[in-house]
């Protein structure tokens, strides 16, 4: 069985993650990879790092590989659509990575009513292969192309399938996620340098804190709750400072942030 060529407009970073989730588990051959970027260097560096192929434009893309990877900035995608007009058609399978846009906005740029185009939203930890991926698909997408692509986002983390009503909501959370995790882990570790530990200490302790935390929950498989209140001994210092975070509303903050992120979401996929 020959492996179909799979193609990347955009060989930025989310496009080499995939790149490198896909070569260095060995589930894609790197000769069927072909990537199209404006920059010479970037190109050549994805060749020589990943030994993958690179293409000149969109016309050689879509004559090449069935399905298309679009791994753009969203400021860019409508001029590479425009680009794609005419060139793209209904046999294609397009996979988009970039943010707020609706697939009924790829569907109307290029004018093709039964696109197939899987619309999927990774995050950041995909540059390291822990991305949290939620994907959504047109109903011209068969199951099999579906479970295919959902198969490659495995490759750099973990996938979920939703229908598209609930990407802002994902854009919310595991989107911008990263961004509050890093915050959180920002303030313990000032927090640990303002009781006086030196800031490299402080850092390996927080990091190793919260990647632990997740460690137990994942094996434990417990609420969050439950895990609380189990550090929470009687008269305690966990308790004391949970007092804290109660009182200063740490959890209605958190979802308010996401829910903050959910609403630009859905004005950015609106194109305001
Ligand atoms: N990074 C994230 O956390 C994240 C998370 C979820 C979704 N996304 C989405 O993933 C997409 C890619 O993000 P990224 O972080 O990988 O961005 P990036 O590193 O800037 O990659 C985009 C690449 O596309 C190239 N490009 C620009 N115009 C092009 C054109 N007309 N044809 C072909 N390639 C072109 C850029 O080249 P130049 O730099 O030379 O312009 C750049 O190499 C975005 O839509 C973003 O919304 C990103």
């Amino acid at each position: 069985m020959t492996t179909e060529n799979i193609g990347f407009i955009g060989g930025g970073q989310m496009a080499e993650a995939l790149i490198k989730g896909l070569t260095q588990s060995g589930s894609y051959p790197a000769e069927n990879i072909y990537v199209l970027d404006p920059s010479p260097e970037r190109k050549d560096f994805l060749t020589a790092t990943y030994n993958i192929n690179t293409i000149e434009d969109c016309g050689a893309a879509f004559a090449t590989c069935q399905k298309i990877f679009l791994a753009v900035k969203p400021q860019v995608m409508s001029l590479v659509l425009q680009n794609c007009q005419g060139i793209i058609n209904e046999d294609h399978l397009l996979i988009t990575i970039a943010a707020g846009l609706p697939i009924s906005s790829y569907v109307k740029t290029l004018a093709l009513p039964r696109l197939k185009i899987i619309r999927v939203m990774p995050n950041t930890p995909a540059l390291v292969g822990q991305s949290a991926s939620a994907l959504t698909a047109s109903p011209y997408v068969s199951q099999e192309e579906l479970d295919k692509v959902q198969n490659i986002f495995n490759q750099i983390g973990t996938t979920t399938v939703l229908e598209e009503c609930h990407l802002d909501a994902v854009t919310g959370l595991s989107g911008s996620g990263p961004a509050y995790v890093f915050s959180f882990i920002e303030a313990l570790i000032d927090a640990g340098v303002a009781e006086g530990l030196n800031r490299q200490v402080s850092t390996n302790l927080a990091l190793q804190t919260v990647a632990g935390s997740v460690e137990l929950l994942r094996q434990n498989g417990e609420h969050p709750a439950v895990e609380r209140a189990r550090v929470s001994s009687p008269g305690g210092t966990t308790i004391a400072a949970s007092k804290i975070l109660e009182r200063s509303g740490f959890q209605a903050i958190i979802m308010d942030a996401v829910a903050a992120a959910t609403e630009k979401s859905k004005e950015l996929g609106k194109g305001k």
